[in-house]
């Protein structure tokens, strides 16, 4: 599935729609440069659960974590992750029990150590806009772009 987003606030719409198409459990990756709108789909994605204040970047601590309606979410951003191995020390695999979803940016970094996606979000920089190629990986992954489509 493509889809093309021309400005930021509808970036945060998608992001909202992915939310609610989303099942407990799900991991998401979240692929593209700098700058190409990772994080503000992230942000679109907490505000539809319900989250009220500000989404910072997890750029430094790895991780951020948001308890919304009983259900964990989680956002990594792995862009300055040195070795892959430090996920491995953090317990990287705690963070996929129980009512979770998890939106990792840069899994590329983490390399085998990133929890497997559902679904993976490519963006690309598309002139002033934005274009997503959204691919699933599981079953689960095939249910969320089902969903998805009907709420658009
Ligand atoms: N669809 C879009 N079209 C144009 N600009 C966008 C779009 N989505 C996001 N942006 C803007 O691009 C920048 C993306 O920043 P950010 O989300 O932090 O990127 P990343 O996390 O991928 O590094 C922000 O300034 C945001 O307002
Ligand atoms: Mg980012």
């Amino acid at each position: 599935m493509t889809h093309l987003i021309t400005e930021s606030a509808a970036m945060e719409d998608f992001g909202g729609h992915l939310a609610h198409a989303c099942h407990t459990h799900s991991v998401l990756h979240l692929c593209g440069e700098l700058g190409v709108g990772k994080t503000t789909l992230v942000r679109g994605f907490l505000k539809a659960l319900g989250h009220k204040t500000t989404v910072k970047s997890p750029t430094y601590t790895l991780v951020e974590p948001y308890q919304l309606n009983k259900r964990m979410i989680y956002h990594f951003d792995f862009y300055r992750l040195g070795d892959p191995e430090e996920l491995e020390y953090m317990g990287i695999r705690d963070y996929l029990e129980g009512n979770i979803i998890c939106l990792i940016e840069w899994p590329e970094k983490g390399g085998q150590f990133t929890p497997l996606p559902d679904i993976k979000i490519q963006l690309f920089h598309h002139a002033e806009s934005r274009l997503l190629e959204i691919k699933a990986y599981s079953i689960m992954g095939q249910s969320i772009i089902a969903n998805l489509s009907m709420e658009n």
